[in-house]
């Protein structure tokens, strides 16, 4: 080995023998000639092309996937890419660090190209000496041809795609998805000569094209809830181990986690398990208390499927399984707050009507205990009032899908605009009162509750995706009783 060589490696790494080298390409089976089977969203991802292509025509459209972010020193997080790059491709769980989508006009649309790393024969180093890209160190990777046929588009080689994209870069409208690839970005406003004013709102338009789910997202949608469902149950089980151990928050979040992991790709965002008091922190997600006989525990959590659709869904449920008559009246008082906002969901009504509709009941009801300072209608006065956000700061819905914070770039009019069939959203509502608050009554102090569910606005209504599980204060109670047994 010359000493440059020795000069390139890290501390941990030791030089391959000649003879390594050697032998280590010698001896192994063929790679199976069998394609892939197409990934399940490959159809509805050559549906979303479409669309966007139709917004687009005659433009050159870039949407990299994003790299590997690292956690600490050299070790990474878990890839997950951007959900624009997914919805376009149906590329899911840890796929594909560093590819790039590339859709160039077309007589009649756009060429959809997939650029990515292939798989390198066993005779290349990366093979044994890449922890990044080696079969070794992450598995075999697809070649071309395979991971033509499981995205059911066109592949080319990663090192084929700056070239390809300075062909006709001055004369050819470009819009790229700049946060996923920077560096890119950089170049591609050398090579085209101008700025970034047209990929923003490429941004934009990709997330208000998710506003509305095709059957597939829906399918996905409703899946997704299925399996929190799974994961809810499996706490209430574990229930009585959770209160026997310290930090029991911790065992509802790994149990949740663990369900998580096994039905789908991972949790969609942070477990919240946050017992007693911690259910007014509203983004709980430390997760390190312990679980108490008497009070309540707050779990917002949701899996994530290996599209990368999640579900969202909270419930509020005693840790002995009996509500006690204060934790019940202000659990009821959200359910009747959450009732009247799935009442107001409907095609037509703007997304303002359903969280209107849900505070309406809150501040009712936080006026009929004593709690609010003036009239439930002056703390609904949009101007002079809102008193009530005391205790419900949080909106009462968000747009649900590849994000649990769906289509977050979306205008506002768009997404806070009249809602649509096969929209999905969240309902939501919450009360909280801290421990600490002393205009509370002693008996409500360090209740928290939050009942949230996932629906698809219908043709005339909406339809709960997260059915599975009980709301109402008594079904708990059966559910619990039923599932502890
Ligand atoms: N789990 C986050 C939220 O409900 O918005
Ligand atoms: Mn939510
Ligand atoms: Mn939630």
């Amino acid at each position: 080995m010359a000493n440059g060589e020795k000069a390139t490696l890290t501390n941990r790494q030791s030089p391959f023998s000649d003879a390594f080298k050697q032998f280590i390409c010698e001896g192994w089976a063929p790679y199976s000639s069998e394609p892939p089977a197409p990934l399940p969203g490959a159809v509805a991802a050559a549906a979303h092309r479409k669309k966007l292509s139709a917004i687009y025509p005659g433009e050159r459209l870039i949407i990299p996937a994003g790299s590997l972010k690292p956690r600490s020193n050299d070790c990474d997080y878990p890839f997950r890419p951007h959900s624009a790059f997914t919805w376009l491709t149906g590329l899911g769980t840890d796929r594909e660090p560093d590819a790039v989508l590339v859709m160039e006009p077309a007589a009649g649309g756009h060429t959809s190209t997939l650029y990515f790393h292939p798989r390198v024969p066993r005779t290349d180093e990366e093979f044994y000496g890449n922890p990044r890209y080696g079969e070794m160190w992450v598995g075999q990777r697809e070649s071309l041809d395979e991971m033509a046929a499981l995205g059911q588009l066109r592949t080319a080689n990663i090192d084929e795609l700056e070239p390809a994209l300075q062909k006709m870069a001055s004369q050819t409208p470009t819009r790229m998805l700049r946060e996923t690839d920077p560096s890119l970005a950089n170049k591609l406003d050398a090579w085209r000569g101008r700025g970034d004013r047209e990929d923003a709102e490429l941004v934009v338009t990709l997330s208000e094209l998710r506003l509305i789910k095709d059957d597939f997202e829906v399918a996905q949608l409703r899946q997704a809830c299925q399996a929190t469902a799974v994961g809810f149950e499996a706490v209430v089980r574990e229930l009585p181990n959770a209160l026997a151990k310290p930090r029991g928050e911790r065992w509802v979040e790994g149990v949740f986690g663990l369900h998580a992991r096994h039905q789908g790709n991972a949790v969609g965002y942070d477990t919240i398990a946050a017992s007693g008091d911690h259910a007014n922190t509203l983004h709980w997600i430390r997760n390190d208390g312990d679980l108490h006989d008497g009070d309540l525990l707050l779990m917002d959590a949701g899996v994530e499927l290996d599209s990368l659709f999640t579900a969202d869904v909270t419930r509020t449920m005693p840790v002995n399984g009996r509500f006690t008559d204060a934790q019940r009246k202000v659990y009821d008082a959200v359910r009747a707050a959450q009732q009247a906002g799935f009442e107001a969901a409907k095609p037509g009504a703007l997304f303002s009507d359903v969280h209107q509709a849900a505070i309406a009941v809150i501040a009712e009801r936080l006026a009929d205990w004593g709690v609010l300072p003036v009239s439930a209608e002056q703390a609904l006065d949009p101007v002079e009032g809102g008193q009530y956000r005391r205790w419900m700061v949080h909106g009462t819905s968000h747009h649900l899908g590849l994000d649990v914070h769906d289509c977050a770039q979306a205008l506002r009019e768009e997404y806070r605009g009249p809602l649509k069939p096969g929209m999905v959203i969240t309902v939501e509502p919450g009360i909280y009162f801290k421990s600490t608050d002393l205009l509370v009554p002693e008996e409500l102090r360090g209740i928290g509750v939050r009942i949230e569910d996932d629906i698809l606005i219908t043709a005339d209504g909406y339809e709960i995706l997260s059915d599975q599980l009980p709301r109402e204060s008594a079904d708990v109670e059966a559910w619990m009783a039923g599932l502890l047994a």
